[in-house]
């Protein structure tokens, strides 16, 4: 029973005892981010992982992500506060399948959304996340056929964006397809100055309207620097929670879904992760992410691309 616990206090008590490192994405809630010792995109967050000295990574995000911290750093104790936070992109594209689809490009380049599984990762040969993909794209030869997945969106955006033919498995974020045109429109026109912030797991639909397309740590970046008052974000709203820290005089307004708010483009697999979650896996170093040694170095390879290609 963890009623009547100062949870701030005690994970901080915890975080000292076990040596921890708290990382989080910007799609946490208010209070994990704001307890984080790093909050950051997926990019930003691989390379913290690989490079944090402490014993124990509590990962508050999605499992793909912890699984990743795993891959780059197995003497480390990785803890995911709830095992269930997976994400609609690794479900959409199981590793045999993905298998079949190389099969049938055996003459590909396998560039992979780091959204996925860790046996997808060891399918793939390079990894590239929203802030690194199209620089790791221009580094592969025009004439070298490559195959995108599992985000339909990301890979479609990209092909658009630098004129090339990618061959795209059919995923998408549940999340980021929730956001509606017309309801975006509307908005729009309610605040027609308000320049329009997007991720590019977006569908092209939203993406057309966006005065500017990037990761989670782009989108941010951006909003720290634009010059008006009013920002619409078509991406998951808890980033908006760092806008204004950052921002305390300007609005920022989530894009809507069909039903006229941003409510129904909170991502549920990351809000399985809560405070009282966060205390007991300090607390008990568990749930752990565990990985096969082969499957891990085999995944490491595409991941370790990604790296020193993204550097
Ligand atoms: P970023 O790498 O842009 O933070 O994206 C992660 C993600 O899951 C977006 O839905
Ligand atoms: Fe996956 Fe979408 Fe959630 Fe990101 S927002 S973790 S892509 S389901």
């Amino acid at each position: 029973n963890l009623r009547g616990l100062d949870l701030r206090a005690e994970i901080d008590r915890l975080r000292k005892e076990r040596n921890a490192v708290i990382l989080a994405h910007y799609y946490q809630k208010p209070e994990i981010q704001d307890l984080a010792d790093f909050v950051g995109d997926s990019l930003d967050l691989s390379r913290k992982a690989q490079a944090t000295d402490a014993d124990v990574i509590a990962f508050c995000g999605v499992r793909f992500m912890a699984e990743t911290a795993k891959i780059l750093s197995p003497d480390k104790i990785v803890v995911l506060p709830d095992m269930d936070a997976g994400c609609s992109l690794e479900d959409s594209c199981p590793p045999e399948q993905f298998a079949a689809f190389r099969a049938q490009h055996p003459d590909a380049t396998a560039l992979t959304y780091i959204n996925c599984s860790a046996a997808v990762k060891a399918l793939s040969d390079v990894i590239v996340t929203s802030s690194s993909a199209e620089k790791i794209l221009a580094q592969i030869p025009k004439d070298q056929k490559v195959i995108f997945g599992p985000d339909r969106n990301l890979g479609g955006y990209l092909a658009r964006k630098t004129g090339r033919d990618l061959i795209l498995w059919p995923g998408v974020c549940i999340v980021h397809e929730a956001f509606s045109e017309t309801e975006l429109l509307k908005l729009k026109a309610e605040h027609p100055t308000a320049p329009i912030v997007a991720h590019p797991e977006c569908p092209p639909v939203i993406l057309d309207h966006a005065d500017y397309v990037g990761s989670t740590s782009g989108i941010l970046d951006y909003a720290k620097t634009f010059a008006g008052d009013t920002l619409i974000v078509a991406t998951e709203p808890h980033i908006i929670h760092q806008m204004e820290k950052a921002l305390p005089g300007k609005t920022f307004i989530g894009a809507p879904g069909a039903d006229g708010n941003c409510n129904c483009n909170i991502c549920p697999y990351m809000a399985l992760n809560t405070m009282e979650k966060l205390y007991v896996a300090l607390r008990d170093l568990a749930p752990r992410i565990e990985m096969d040694e082969t499957l891990r170095l085999q995944a490491k390879k595409s991941l370790d691309a990604m790296l020193s290609m993204a550097s």
